[in-house]
């Protein structure tokens, strides 16, 4: 396969090469939004997969037409990645667009729009268990070694696509100068219905209650995890390897308690605290 060893360097974070190069990296720096576009921001494994079919089913009043029939990345298709200008949907209305960037890389260009930005985040100790898991599957990102030496590296932002806490907090201390709604996985876990008409409401899209009802059954885990238009099974073995687990894992909030050791789980706090410590941000989730 193409690139699977190759990594790209953009502003200090590695990238998969499989996905990027430094042309598709060039290209979404000097994006030009538009004012109706809609772009779902996160670091990997925080539900970006989960946002993107929430997304594509409130702009269709809860038909399920597109969520059964199109890949998640051909409808709200990653701004960096190389296939990005194939997939990008030249329709008038809102255009769906992921990115896993940081804040800094495409402020400049978000600014000189008024394209809307979800912002989603997870308890960062669920992002880098998912995130280990998915190595093992994701052939395009490299071995992730032992749990602990994953876990050390994720802390020390040496991971693909860096430094969690460089991420959150440069997307979320942007949040007044952009067009920004914050959201976390574990707002969707802990009431998917308010979450999503809260959503619905911010994106000037109300649902009628059938429609979220639809979204509702259609978003839950169970139905995400048989959906083979979102669960990766449509990507073939060299690039994700099934037999090493499945994308859409366990789907829960607080995995971590039954991965961390005492010791790792004080590691990760301290350096959660010293690595936040400079931010006023309050999130949504419990480090306990
Ligand atoms: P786990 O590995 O903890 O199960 P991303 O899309 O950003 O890569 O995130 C993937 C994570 O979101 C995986 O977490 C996946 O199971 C979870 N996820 C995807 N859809 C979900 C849903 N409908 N409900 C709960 N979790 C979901």
């Amino acid at each position: 396969m193409d690139r699977m060893e190759v990594t790209e360097t953009f502003d200090g974070i590695v990238l998969p090469g499989h996905l990027h190069t430094a042309e598709s990296l060039r290209f979404a720096r000097s994006f030009q939004f538009r004012d109706t576009d809609v772009l779902i921001a996160t670091y990997p494994k925080s539900g970006t997969t989960w946002m993107q079919e929430i997304l594509t089913l409130v702009y269709s009043q809860g038909n399920l037409q597109p969520a059964q029939t199109i890949p998640n990345w051909a409808r709200a298709p990653w701004l960096e990645h190389t296939y990005f200008k194939e997939m990008l949907r030249e329709a008038d209305g809102p255009r769906l667009i992921t990115t896993h960037l940081p804040c800094q890389a495409l402020a400049p260009a978000l600014r000189k729009s008024k394209a809307k930005v979800i912002y989603m985040a997870r308890n960062p100790k669920d992002v880098m268990v998912s995130f280990y898991h998915f190595h093992k599957l994701a052939k395009f990102l490299p071995d992730p070694g032992s749990f602990d030496d994953f876990l050390m590296r994720f802390l020390d932002g040496k991971v693909q696509y860096g430094s969690w806490f460089d991420h959150v907090k440069g997307w979320l201390s942007r949040q007044k100068e952009l067009e920004l709604f914050y959201i976390t996985y574990e707002d969707l876990h802990q009431d998917l219905g308010r979450s999503v008409a809260r959503l619905a409401a911010w994106l000037g899209c109300p649902l009628q209650e059938e429609a979220l009802r639809v979204i509702l059954q259609h978003c839950s885990f169970s139905s995400m995890r048989e959906n083979v238009m979102v669960n990766y099974t449509l990507i073939p073995r060299e690039i994700m390897d099934h037999s090493q687990g499945r994308f859409m894992r366990k789907g829960t909030v607080g995995d971590w308690r039954d991965h961390f050791t005492p010791l790792q789980n004080m590691l990760f706090h301290r350096l959660y605290r010293e690595n936040m410590q400079d931010s006023s941000l309050r999130f949504h989730w419990t480090m306990d």
